[in-house]
């Protein structure tokens, strides 16, 4: 290969089936790697600390999840800003101010928000799996530039994210070995859920739609046998 696209490996992802959930537990711990590698560089502007309630979090972790950040607020009655620790309603802070500051702090690249990322991008999960995964050496003939690497699942080839996950980059507070497969899939696993928050409800109504047609057509049967008895 010749620093040529590579398509991402379908993984065994447990949310694949027509019937099933998410992993919240993958949920949850993807939203640490998000917090304690991710959010040095990517925003994630669309998504709020409520939106962790109930799925990942409960109200209290959310809550106290918020309080950990410094939210810029105003102006008050005497026309003042000030600044105030964050609640429910914040929506997760951005680590740069502006594209401008955040292309001059990576090189000249832009790390993309990454509320729907999994959304926005072929492959979706598989391809965020793949990307966090499969930095390689630059084969022969592939020149970089300054501040480039190497991965064949970026289109190109040349990325300017250097390798960001590696084994026990962090520690998980449930014990989970944070191996960097097991860091990738959990980080994708909650990108997923931020791209398609409405992912687990779409696929219980359709359980629902399924039983409830199943009812009718069983009634609907029974009605056209009992009504029809009399008749040869
Ligand atoms: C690009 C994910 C951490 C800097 C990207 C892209 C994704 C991604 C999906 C987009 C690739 C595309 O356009 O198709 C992640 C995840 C991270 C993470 C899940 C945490 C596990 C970081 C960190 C930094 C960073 C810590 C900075 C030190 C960048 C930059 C780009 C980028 C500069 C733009 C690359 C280019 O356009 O060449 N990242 N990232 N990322 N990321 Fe990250």
């Amino acid at each position: 290969a010749s620093g040529g696209e590579v398509h991402a490996h379908a993984q065994g992802w447990n949310h694949k089936g027509l019937f099933d959930a998410l992993d919240h537990q993958s949920v949850r711990r993807g939203y640490e790697v998000y917090k304690q590698v991710c959010s040095a560089c990517h925003s994630m502007q669309y998504i709020a600390y409520r939106n962790l309630v109930g799925v990942s979090h409960t109200e209290a972790e959310a809550k106290a999840e918020a309080e950990q950040i410094t939210v810029k607020d105003g102006p008050d009655d005497t026309g003042n800003y000030y600044t105030r620790p964050g609640k429910l309603s914040d929506y997760f802070p951005s680590p740069y101010p502006n594209e401008e500051a955040a292309r001059a702090a990576n090189n000249g690249a832009y790390p993309p928000d990454l509320s729907y990322i999994v959304s926005a991008r072929k492959g979706g999960e598989d391809y965020i799996f793949s990307l966090l995964t499969g930095y390689h050496e630059a084969p022969a003939g592939v020149v970089l530039r300054e501040g480039q690497y190497f991965n064949p699942y970026f289109p190109g080839g040349a990325i300017s994210m250097a390798q960001v996950l590696y084994n026990e980059v962090i520690e998980y507070e449930d014990g989970t070995p944070p191996t960097q497969s097991q860091l990738a899939k959990d980080v994708a696993t909650f990108l997923k859920w931020t791209s398609e928050p409405e992912h687990d409800d779409r696929k219980q109504l359709l359980i629902k739609v399924i039983g409830i047609l199943g009812f009718l057509t069983v009634i609907s049967y029974y009605i056209k046998r009992h009504k029809w008895s009399s008749l040869k």
